[in-house]
């Protein structure tokens, strides 16, 4: 271990594939990236509160579907090891934060998790040092209470560089926001092709983090600061759940009018300009899109500034649940039966295709609206054998076998995992609720589409 006490060295460092590096939060942007570092021969150091993955990655198994045992492996002969102790943060050059951001209740940011964070790596920072906060938040986060937290918290008045600083030394913190943009389950765009944003809270922290990520990532964007790069994940993720939302509010008219909505993005696809392409589903799910509006609709307020199409996106995607069901109950009702006492399979659990990953999927707010109407709710998922008590929810349940699905009065497609056969599906069922499309050109009066 070399500690560096200029800006020059420092990035001789990195050339030189000698920095070593911290991720802590070893989740599914955390372990990723960590291998990632591990891949291009850097040292890296991953630490986790929960001791379990520790010990499991330690083994060298995998506990994210899409990480294969080999990577890790691979990983830890490059010197890859997971730890609880954030004592080993004095070892490491660069400490990438990656910790959950989620929402209260009430839609407010619940930031324990950065705040436990920066409490515990604070006393074991030092001069020289790059911190970087990878977790998506509201813009200032950094500024605001990141940067104070460490200086009141770190070793001897260790302070956080500020331009106003001397050139390139480096007598103190350097830190920078660096939003995660991964897309799980997207096998079409390599991860090192996604450009990475960076804001420093000075220039040498910028230069730092580009060369630093400029390792592992073909492009890197630097920004005038911090607030500018939270700002922009939000706008990446904001225009997503809006568009998301126009779409699911105008498959609802098309569906009313008769009209094909995805025959209808197809066609307006063909537009080489001012056009992209968002698809209608079941509503919105997972760590990101359903969470991260929020956070800005949240900050907003203290500037006294409306954030309408936050609130009316939020609005459209949180009702699309209760219209699949509604779909469902129509379509059960058309044959004689009632949802009250109806066996209804849902199929795909995951709130997206090919990834083993639940949160705040819609299925489960699905599973919730079908159980309250009396239905009798079964699940098939290829990703989840079975399901526990997790946050917001209380399956118990086991993924039912597909050769049983003509046990059910209904299926109701929530996530349309690719390894399902969706000819035989149909021809298996008494009835198919489509809400992805997958059933697309397949002539049966069995599908119900919306
Ligand atoms: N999952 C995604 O696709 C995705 C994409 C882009 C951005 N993000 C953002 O990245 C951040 C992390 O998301 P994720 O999906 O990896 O979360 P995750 O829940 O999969 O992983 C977070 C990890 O952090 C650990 N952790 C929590 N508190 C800790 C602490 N105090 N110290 C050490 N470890 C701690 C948890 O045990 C867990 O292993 C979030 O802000 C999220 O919004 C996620």
């Amino acid at each position: 271990m070399i500690y560096t006490s200029t800006l020059p060295d420092w990035l001789a460092q990195v050339a030189a594939r000698e920095t070593h590096i911290a991720i802590i939060g070893l989740g599914y942007v955390g372990l990723p990236l960590a291998l990632l570092f591990a891949e291009e021969r850097f040292r890296v150091t991953g630490l986790d509160i929960d001791a379990e993955k520790v010990a499991t990655l330690n083994d060298g198994r995998s506990y994210i579907h899409r990480i294969e045992p080999e990577h890790i492996a691979t990983a830890k002969k490059a010197g890859f090891r997971a730890t609880t102790d954030f004592a080993a943060l004095q070892e490491c050059d660069a400490i990438l934060i990656c910790v959950p951001t989620p929402l209260h209740p009430d839609h407010t940011p619940d930031m324990s998790f950065v705040t436990s964070t920066v409490e515990a790596l604070a006393p074991h920072t030092r001069a020289g040092q790059l911190v970087v906060l990878e977790s998506t938040t509201w813009p200032g986060t950094t500024d605001e209470l990141v940067v104070p937290m460490i200086e009141r918290l770190g070793r001897n008045g260790l302070r956080v560089l500020r331009n106003d600083d001397s050139d390139d030394s480096l007598e103190g913190l350097m830190v920078s926001f660096s939003p995660e943009r991964e897309d799980p389950g997207n096998l079409i765009t390599p991860r090192r092709e996604i450009p990475k944003v960076i804001g420093g809270v000075d220039t040498r922290a910028t230069r730092a983090a580009a060369a630093l990520y400029g390792a592992i990532f073909n492009r890197t964007v630097a920004m005038s600061s911090p607030a500018a790069a939270e700002m922009t994940k939000l706008l990446e993720n904001i225009y997503r759940c809006v568009n998301i939302a126009l779409v699911n509010e105008l498959k609802q008219l098309c569906l009313a009018m008769n009209i094909d909505i995805w025959e209808v993005i197809d066609a307006a696809s063909t537009k080489p300009f001012g056009f992209q392409a968002f698809y209608p589903g079941p509503g919105i799910g997972g760590h990101c899109i359903p969470v991260d509006p929020f956070y800005l609709s949240w900050r907003a307020k203290q500037f006294n500034q409306p954030t309408r199409f936050i609130e009316l996106a939020g609005e459209v995607n949180e009702a699309m649940p209760a219209f699949v069901v509604h779909t469902a109950e129509r379509a059960l009702g058309r044959e004689g039966k009632a949802l009250a006492g109806a066996k209804v399979l849902v199929l795909g659990i995951a709130y997206k295709r090919d990834v083993d990953d639940l949160r705040e999927s819609p299925a489960l707010t699905i599973f919730e609206l079908l159980e309250r109407a009396g239905a009798s709710v079964s699940y098939n998922d290829p990703f989840f054998d079975e399901v526990g008590v997790g946050r917001k929810y209380t399956l118990k349940r086991r993924s039912t076998p597909l050769d049983r699905v003509g046990e059910f009065d209904c299926v109701l497609l929530v996530t349309d995992h690719s390894i399902y056969d969706y000819e035989a599906l149909v021809e298996g069922s008494k009835l198919f609720v489509d809400t992805r499309n997958a059933t697309r050109g397949m002539v049966s009066e069995k599908i119900v589409r919306c």
